[in-house]
């Protein structure tokens, strides 16, 4: 063969994706990010896992492991053991990480939440604690969930243990806080139960709406997507959500979707799952600001979903045994058709 042409065919090789090739590569080539939560005690316990992970997914997200009690369990120390070990797997399969998450109401520590601090003891508090985590990795954890879960079912903000501490700016100087510590970084708010329309889905608008009029730092909004065939929300109201929120100088990504099923599950409804899913992913892959599409989880096996929905689980695209389900192949033939027309 002529030289030039061993050249091309070994370029053809390394830029297009194979038969055996991960979902990761297929999204790369379909212009998104394809992620997954992780479970770090899993990652350091089980190599299936591990090679499940670098296999599949180029977008890593701490399940736990850079939480307030994970990482921060007494005032005076941090404990980054978890998380190092998170962004160094990441940067040796070249994995992307989306740092999860600085202002949330849950896993507080009970230094934190007994500690009785004054507003301005509390706004030290967490200046500190989201500078710690973001400088530590500037420049390598490329995006922050830096606020979570702010806004309650009725669309109003959440009374919570910030809001009421700090009050209604918290999330403003969250978001600056998080801006001067790493200006490069990509600020997301992230929720759940507002991916489609309703009054929750018009609450998380009119916070990031806000935040945007006011000049905050936010450069994106995670719409969660923990679903299950009896309450996933329609495409149509999926993609105008996305759109309004591109429409607001925002990117959109699917953040931490999974789709819960009565278990054992049924072929009927692993079936279902399947379609929810690709939906899903189709309606990211048309809105181009829709920038990545990551599960809460890789194997059923580490789902959250047992242990807080007793009687459900099936939720994630592989079993407990690592293998793959229907979901697998629907989300990856929407990944295959998306590169061939390239967004
Ligand atoms: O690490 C401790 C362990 O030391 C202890 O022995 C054990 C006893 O229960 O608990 C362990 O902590 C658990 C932790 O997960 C790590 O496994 C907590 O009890 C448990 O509540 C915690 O659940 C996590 C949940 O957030 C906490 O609210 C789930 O794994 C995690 O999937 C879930 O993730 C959230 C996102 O952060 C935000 N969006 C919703 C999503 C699902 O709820």
């Amino acid at each position: 063969m002529h030289p030039r042409a061993l050249v091309m065919a070994a370029a053809l090789l390394i830029t297009l994706p194979t038969a055996a090739a991960g979902l990761r590569d297929l999204a790369q080539a379909a212009g998104i990010h394809f992620g997954t939560a992780v479970n770090v005690e899993a990652l350091n316990t089980d190599a299936a896992y591990a090679h499940l992970l670098a296999r599949e997914f180029n977008l890593v997200t701490p399940e736990n492991a850079m939480k307030f009690t994970v990482v921060h369990p007494e005032r005076e120390r941090y404990d980054f053991t978890q998380a190092d070990a998170l962004v160094a797997f990441a940067e040796a399969h070249a994995m992307q990480v989306n740092g999860h998450v600085l202002v949330w109401h849950q896993q507080l520590p009970d230094w934190l939440m007994q500690g009785q601090f004054s507003q301005d003891e509390l706004k030290a508090i967490l200046r500190e604690h989201i500078q710690t985590l973001v400088t530590r990795y500037r420049g390598r954890v490329a995006s922050w969930d830096v606020a979570a879960e702010a806004v309650g079912e009725d669309g109003q903000p959440r009374d919570t243990f910030w809001s009421r501490g700090i009050g209604p700016d918290y999330l403003a100087l969250a978001f600056r806080w998080a801006h001067e510590a790493d200006p490069q970084a990509h600020l997301r708010y992230n929720d759940y139960g507002g991916e489609g329309a309703g009054a929750k889905a018009d609450g998380i608008y009119r916070i990031v709406a806000d935040l945007r009029w006011q000049g905050v730092p936010i450069h994106g909004v995670g719409l969660q997507m923990h679903v299950s065939p009896d309450d996933a929300p329609p495409s149509k109201d999926l993609r105008a959500n996305l759109q309004r929120l591109a429409a607001l100088g925002l990117a959109t990504h699917i953040s931490e979707m999974d789709v819960m099923l009565p278990v054992p599950a049924s072929r009927a409804n692993l079936n279902k799952q399947a379609v929810i899913y690709r939906d899903t992913l189709k309606v990211c892959l048309a809105q181009p600001q829709c920038r990545s599409f990551s599960t809460w989880g890789t194997t059923d096996r580490y789902s959250w979903i047992p242990e807080y929905f007793p009687g459900k689980g099936a939720a994630l695209l592989f079993g407990e045994d690592g293998q793959p389900k229907p979901v697998y192949e629907s989300v990856r033939r929407v990944l295959r058709a998306a590169r061939a027309s390239k967004r």
